[in-house]
């Protein structure tokens, strides 16, 4: 099931998102005594992850029973600015009591290709059956309508063998590290956080275009039984 949600600024995206997060690990915890969450990178989740961590978020959540994961990762290292693992550090584990041991990092700082399928692995080991899926999973969308690391016309969006690859990114001149589609599509819950003007434009094709994935990867989310929310503000959804 897809839906769209509507909010009138980042804030108001940034609170919805926040309570949902909140009833997903409230849910998951209290039937499994786990949740499973893989953190999206890029700024608009900032604000999310510090609301996360002040009342009356923050005591909601056993943060005992969270494991932590990524949907992509730059290859930098831990500490870099671009590392969406800092971003979440500075901005949402430094301030809960997650056991570091359910923190799980994808290492940007070594070979691309080591760190893809070395996680692919952890994720294959963490996730018995039957809960053999994320509970929620955070997606951004950049503007040319890509998501996690999965970028217009590039390898990756073609990967249905491994649960994450390294993806060379041309027009970034770089190598990133990405869950693949098969692993976010099999999420219970997959939560897209779209904010500002600049995505207005893609938003629209993704939303409404033609099926073109190669051009608007995010074209490719869309959760075998689970549900997909796209939560916008009301400037990136103003072509809708
Ligand atoms: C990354 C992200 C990426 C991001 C989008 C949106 O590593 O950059 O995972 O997919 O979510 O580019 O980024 P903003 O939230 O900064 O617009």
């Amino acid at each position: 099931m897809t839906e769209i949600q509507r909010f009138a600024d980042g804030d108001a995206l940034a609170l919805a998102g926040a309570e949902f997060f909140v009833q997903t690990a409230v849910i998951a915890i209290g039937a499994r005594g786990k949740f499973t969450v893989a953190l999206s990178g890029g700024s608009t989740p900032r604000k999310l992850h510090q609301l996360l961590t002040r009342e009356p978020y923050v005591g909601q959540v056993d943060w005992t029973k969270v494991h932590v994961y990524w949907g992509d990762e730059r290859t930098v290292p831990p500490d870099d600015e671009e590392s969406n693992y800092n971003m979440a550090r500075e901005t949402l584990l430094d301030h809960v009591p997650i056991p570091e041991d359910q923190i799980y990092r994808m290492r940007g700082e070594i070979d691309p290709e080591t760190a893809a399928t070395e996680y692919g692995r952890l994720i294959k080991a963490n996730f018995d059956p039957p809960q053999s899926r994320f509970d929620l999973i955070l997606l951004g969308m950049g503007d040319d309508g890509h998501t996690a690391s999965l970028f217009p016309h590039t390898a990756a969006l073609d990967e249905v063998k491994h649960r994450c690859v390294a993806n060379f990114v041309p027009k970034l001149d770089t190598w990133r590290i990405t869950l693949t589609v098969p692993v976010i599509n099999s999420a219970a819950n997959v939560v897209f956080l779209v904010s500002g003007a600049k995505k207005a434009e893609s938003l629209k094709a993704v939303i409404e275009g033609d099926y073109q994935p190669q051009i608007y990867p995010s074209q490719l989310i869309n959760p075998e039984d689970g549900q997909l929310i796209w939560m916008v503000d009301e400037d990136a959804a103003a072509l809708l």
